[in-house]
């Protein structure tokens, strides 16, 4: 007989061969017991702090099945826009593929790295299928979608031409539009209304016909618009009370994206912003979208030199080295070019571009690296390049003893080619957190940062901005809501 006693301090008795299987045992015993009482304690201290544990716990049931069509309804009928239908009704035709996108390309990686399982996006969550996808849109100008495309240049005239019967099809309804928002274009495709409320109700309407006519069961709203003069939030948009009144009331402070923003929400309608408008970023629209099941998400698609800035600033942290300049400026020549050398809504963009550094950098934390930056973004209007924008960096950073390096960046990219799959993914994403029971009562989706220069979060959390903390947050969603195990990279288990 010997004693032994466990975590708690508890005594027992028991029999052993000798002393040395007696210790053996008490060590065992205490072992599992203190891993018993640490799981207790982790589970009553999620519970009263309101912290959800990060294990697993849901499974693909509670994934509605993608069945019928998905509808698309576009405000905005643009170069990203065009460029984006027709490139879904290329892959259907066989006659392009669906570079860019994570939901059709990309894979996750489930279990341990020797368990080899790696199955594509699409076939690990319920998305709708392209063939599924049905398509609107409102816009100032009266130009169907295959004018629009060809006006916008830049898709090939050839493919065009192998997609004009579709894109013909497609023709936009009257548009909500405010000159005062978008001082630089003006057009005639634009609804009457006694109040902005009156206008709300026509847009509401031209969902409920789309649904209708296009026999789609579920939809989806992507703001693909201009972007609109920068204005901060007042009264009218803290709460759908105020809101409406200020609807009601016509106050000027309400954008024209905000009335789609709120017809779609009320609708019970998910929406992304794909321009930096103020939009759905609003304690108004936080308050729909929970209460009508309408995800939303961040605003400003994530794709050219704010890409290259979230892949870059990382890396100089994570090396700890410093940075005193960073300065990029832009020339485009498309009708965004044109729309954003009005000082209103450059403004609109500047903050959102600026925003990235200091989130990532975090000068709070880290004064003598990153306490003194000079970050100043341009962007110039230049025809002649069209769709095909050029953005350059200057990067001044510093290493070892403070000796100064320089990094120069010319991405000679094409925005609507890099723009359009982030909008497909988004659709598809959107359309699965609606039919998601665990997601589509959050409102704000935040594992869709990685599409956005400004991600949303909930009020008074920093937004992860850093690109690729930003997939992994996506990625560990899906896996969590498969209950899945989430990777952690860790990988003490291999060398057991
Ligand atoms: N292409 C990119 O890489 C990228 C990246 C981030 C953000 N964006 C933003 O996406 C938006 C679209 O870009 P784009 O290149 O297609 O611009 P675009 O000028 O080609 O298209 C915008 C369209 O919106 C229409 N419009 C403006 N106000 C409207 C309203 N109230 N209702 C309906 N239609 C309206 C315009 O007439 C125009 O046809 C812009 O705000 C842009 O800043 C683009």
């Amino acid at each position: 007989m010997a004693d032994w006693w466990d975590a708690d301090g508890r005594r027992h008795r028991k029999q052993f061969a000798n002393s040395a299987a007696a210790k053996e045992h008490e060590h065992r015993e205490t072992a599992l017991a203190h891993a018993e009482r640490a799981s207790r304690e982790m589970k009553l201290a999620a519970r009263t702090s309101g912290v959800k544990r990060s294990s697993p716990k849901t499974d693909s049931a509670t994934m509605e099945p993608a069945k019928g069509k998905l509808g698309v309804m576009i405000p905005g009928m643009g170069a990203v826009a065009t460029t984006f239908v027709a490139g879904v009704e290329a892959i259907r035709k066989g006659l392009a593929k669906p570079i860019g996108s994570l939901t059709q390309m990309g894979t996750v990686r489930l279990g341990k790295r020797t368990d080899g399982r790696s199955p594509k996006v699409k076939e690990f969550v319920p998305l709708a299928g392209l063939d599924d996808l049905v398509f609107t849109g409102w816009d100032i100008f009266e130009d169907n979608m295959y004018d629009a495309a060809t006006n916008a240049g830049v898709l090939d005239y050839r493919l065009l031409e192998q997609l004009k019967p579709f894109l013909s099809s497609i023709k936009p309804r009257a548009a909500v539009f405010d000159h005062n928002y978008v001082k630089k274009i003006d057009g005639p495709n634009v609804k009457k209304g006694k109040s902005k409320m009156d206008l709300a109700e026509q847009l509401r309407q031209d969902m409920r016909d789309f649904k209708k006519t296009s026999g789609a069961s579920r939809l989806i709203t992507m703001w693909c618009g201009s972007t609109e003069s920068y204005i901060e939030p007042t009264e009218a948009h803290q709460s759908v009370k105020s809101f409406e009144k200020a609807l009601r009331e016509n106050d000027e402070m309400i954008a024209p994206s905000m009335i789609y923003a709120y017809a779609s929400l009320m609708e019970g309608v998910p929406f992304a912003n794909g321009a930096p408008n103020l939009t759905v970023d609003l304690p108004v629209m936080l308050e729909l979208s929970r209460k009508n099941e309408a995800p939303i998400c961040g605003k400003d698609f994530k794709t050219g030199q704010t890409l290259m800035k979230t892949v870059l600033a990382p890396a100089f942290k994570a090396r700890l080295l410093g940075l005193s300049g960073w300065y990029s400026t832009n020339i485009l020549g498309n009708r965004d070019g044109e729309v954003l050398d009005d000082p209103g809504s450059f403004k609109t963009k500047e903050e959102s571009k600026l925003g990235v550094l200091e989130h990532i950098l975090q000068p709070a934390l880290y004064p003598e690296l990153y306490g003194n930056i000079f970050h100043k973004v341009r962007i110039n209007y230049y025809p002649p390049r069209g769709d095909n924008k050029e953005g350059w960096d200057n990067i001044d950073i510093f290493g070892w003893l403070g000796y100064p390096m320089q990094i120069k960046v010319d991405f000679l990219c094409r925005d609507s080619i890099l723009a359009a799959p982030i909008v497909l993914d988004l659709v598809l994403f959107l359309d699965l957190a609606k039919r998601c029971s665990e997601l589509k009562g959050l409102g704000i989706q935040e594992w869709l940062s990685f599409y956005f220069k400004s991600p949303m979060t909930v009020p008074g959390l920093y937004p992860e901005h850093d690109l690729f903390i930003q997939l992994m947050k996506l990625k560990n969603t899906l896996r969590h809501l498969k209950g899945e195990e989430l990777i952690t990279h860790l990988g003490l288990e291999y060398y057991d």
